[in-house]
């Protein structure tokens, strides 16, 4: 293909781009177009000197007693406050542990508890298996029914039984943005509570908690919030929902008085009151370093690069790659969709890896999905023409018909 007049225009859009300069806060090797970050963020530049002061200093020299002269105990709220800033949440109502699994869980039978005599949980049917599977359950601890509905079609599935209206804001196979303030408006109207995942839109997309009236959410902390492999995650409760919410996984870091070593449980007050165990201290203050990265950036800026990005993309593979059999799964409305552009093609997995051999990195999804996502820190709208060129070059030439490419790894 020629790629020349996109490439001029790719030039122009990023010297006008007003957030171009964030990604020298990140290390990425020259070459490499990383369209990974919806799966694990970057690594940011300034974090490995963070980390060796972390590891020497506040562990190897000052021990124990970091937890206080380095505010170790109370990182889990101070991140939380640095993610809420991002998610439209006034400090206090985010707090940072454990992963996305453990959160859903703690907050979906918190939320059930704050709904009493109420019996259904509403949730997708493609949402991230992780989130059926801990839905499933937690419906199957405390007797209640799951009903499986596509997100437009929410209000229609409410009434007086529904408990909770769990959702995903983005999706992570298509990229679809949900209508989260619909949705959370429908749930409110039938007296239920709505709880959302925002893994695939925090730092990516607005998403104002709190002007919404959100009751809770959680979120991944390795993904555009780029904490590093296995970063813990948060959870929102809204301020509203304090005294009340009761979680299941009571702690002793989340108890009223942790150090009084008392044998009853009493909630912490705040969203302390969902913390259960110690933190992951070194993964926790990765996140808290990384979450700098965001340091007078407003999402509203990063959320216009991101759209800019992506519709660049799917417009090149319209214009010029739609001949190999790749279909654009994600909403062609920049305003319906996330953060990533996700294509359909029959041999999507061996397309990602013959895309890796050419310093393309993306991912696949079950069953036929080319999945890439546009971190726009650190991205250009350079990377993007490469990564459609790269993408012709494989398929022109037929590249991901090498066998190599067709052996499965452990993480597709
Ligand atoms: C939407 C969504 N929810 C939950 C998870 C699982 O998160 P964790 O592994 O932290 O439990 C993921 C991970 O990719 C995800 O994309």
């Amino acid at each position: 293909v020629d790629l020349t007049a996109a490439r001029e225009r790719a030039a122009a859009l990023d010297a006008a781009d007003p957030v171009a300069h964030l990604r020298a806060r990140f290390r990425l090797r020259d070459g490499l177009v990383y369209l990974d970050g919806n799966s694990l963020g970057a690594m940011p530049a300034h974090l490995p000197a963070r980390m060796a002061e972390v590891v020497e200093q506040e562990w190897g020299r000052d021990l124990i007693g970091s937890w206080n002269t380095h505010d170790w105990w109370t990182a889990p709220e101070r991140v939380g406050d640095l993610v809420g800033r991002l998610v439209g949440a006034e400090p206090g109502q985010v707090v940072v542990a454990d992963s996305t699994s453990v959160d859903l869980f703690k907050a979906l039978v918190a939320a059930a508890r704050l709904r009493p005599g109420r019996t259904v949980v509403v949730t997708e049917p493609g949402s991230f298996p992780a989130d059926l599977y801990v839905i499933d359950s937690v419906a199957e601890l405390l007797g209640l029914t799951v009903r499986r509905v596509p997100p437009a079609e929410v209000p229609a599935a409410l009434d007086d039984d529904v408990a909770v209206v769990s959702y995903s804001h983005v999706d992570y196979r298509t990229g679809e943005l949900a209508d989260l303030a619909g949705i959370t408006a429908a749930t409110h109207s039938a007296g239920a509570l709505a709880l959302w995942d925002l893994s695939h839109s925090a730092g990516v997309v607005r998403v104002d908690l709190d002007a919404h009236d959100v009751d809770l959410a959680v979120g991944c902390g390795y993904k555009y919030l780029n904490g590093g492999p296995g970063a813990p995650a948060y959870v929102y409760v809204a301020r509203r929902h304090h005294d009340a919410m009761r979680q299941p996984l009571t702690g002793w870091t989340g108890h009223a008085r942790p150090f009084a070593m008392e044998g009853r449980y009493e909630k912490a007050p705040g969203i302390a009151g969902m913390r259960t165990g110690t933190p992951p201290m070194l993964s926790m203050l990765a996140l808290e370093s990384a979450l700098h990265c965001f340091d007078g950036v407003e999402v509203d800026a990063v959320r216009a690069k991101s759209q800019s990005l992506t519709s660049l993309f799917v417009e090149l593979v319209d214009g010029h790659l739609s001949a190999y059999g790749l279909e654009v799964v994600s909403p062609r409305d920049a305003d319906r969709r996330g953060s990533q552009v996700s294509l359909r093609h029959p041999q999507a997995y061996a397309v990602v890896q013959a895309l890796i051999a050419r310093d393309v990195v993306g991912d696949y999804r079950e069953p036929d999905v080319v999945r890439l996502g546009f971190a726009p820190l650190y991205l250009s709208h350079a990377d993007v023409v490469t990564a459609v060129e790269r993408l012709d070059a494989v398929l022109t030439a037929g590249e991901h018909h090498d066998p190599a490419h067709a052996v499965r790894h452990a993480v597709t």
